[in-house]
């Protein structure tokens, strides 16, 4: 992953490039609706139908959104299972419009766990887009970001042992280029819906930098409006990478 592109004098730049979203709240969603939790998820693929065209709409380039965790395993099978048809549900009806409008589609997280044909259809999604470069949508599906730190220190490990890298080599663009995110951008923004404030495993190491937002939303309801209002309020922050702003720079001196 590259390192920050803004330097601390730039401070809030207008507009991230990459933001990256949490998609939670289904399950409550369709709890205060007296419906299964499984509707719940489904009207979730309809909200990230809406907020992809909406992020490219506000001239987002980058979207990462989070759709199964590493530890989500761990709910009733059931719900596993309608999780596991999420990326069937949405590829089936979005694909082709997402490749004819030049949207990449990636997707990351351990493969080992799906079924066969899961695979082979997000295989297939990323390789019908490769081609494409207007708008990068990244989905995080069976991703932990401290399952994806141990996978990159293994493969750097074995890499050593294998006698193609030294220990020395080891630095933060080495190591991240091991990530499943290498070559991406990091987010500049994360945005948690559902009033839940905390990062719950995603991109652990790509959000050292990365501007938190956390509103009060059920994602099933989310939209343009809810991602403008996290563009605004991010616009309104102070970016020092663990500097100081330029006005204290003068103030000091
Ligand atoms: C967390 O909300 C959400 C999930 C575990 C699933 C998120 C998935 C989608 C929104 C659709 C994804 C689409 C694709 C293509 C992968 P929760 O169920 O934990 O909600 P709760 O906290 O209210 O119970």
């Amino acid at each position: 992953m590259a390192a920050p592109e803004k330097t601390p004098s730039e401070g809030a730049p207008a507009q991230p490039l990459h933001v990256a979203i949490v998609m939670d709240g289904n399950g409550r969603w369709a709890k205060r609706r007296g419906m299964p939790r499984s509707l719940g998820h489904r009207a979730g693929v309809e909200a990230l139908k809406r907020t992809v065209s909406a992020a490219a709409e506000l001239g987002i380039r980058w979207l990462t959104v989070f759709g199964f965790s590493t530890e989500n395993w761990s709910r009733p099978a059931a719900e596993v299972a309608e999780l596991m048809a999420l990326p069937k549900r949405y590829f089936e009806s979005d694909i082709a419009r997402l490749e004819r409008e030049g949207v990449r589609v990636r997707v990351i997280g351990r493969r080992e766990g799906l079924s066969g044909e899961l695979v082979r259809l997000i295989e297939d999604a990323e390789a019908r887009t490769a081609g494409n470069d207007a708008f990068f949508l990244n989905i995080a599906f069976n991703y932990g970001g401290q399952a994806d730190i141990a996978d990159a220190a293994r493969r750097f490990a074995e890499a050593v042992a294998a006698g193609r890298a030294k220990p020395s080599d080891l630095d933060e663009a080495a190591f991240a280029s091991h990530l499943a995110t290498a070559g991406l951008p990091p987010p500049d923004l994360i945005v948690r819906p559902s009033g839940e404030q905390r990062l719950s495993n995603f991109l652990l190491w790509e959000a050292a930098y990365s501007e938190l937002i956390f509103q009060d939303v059920l994602w099933p309801d989310y939209g343009l409006e809810h991602l403008k209002a996290a563009l605004a309020a991010y616009a309104a922050r102070d970016r020092r990478y663990g500097a100081v702003a330029q006005d204290d720079v003068l103030a000091a001196g």
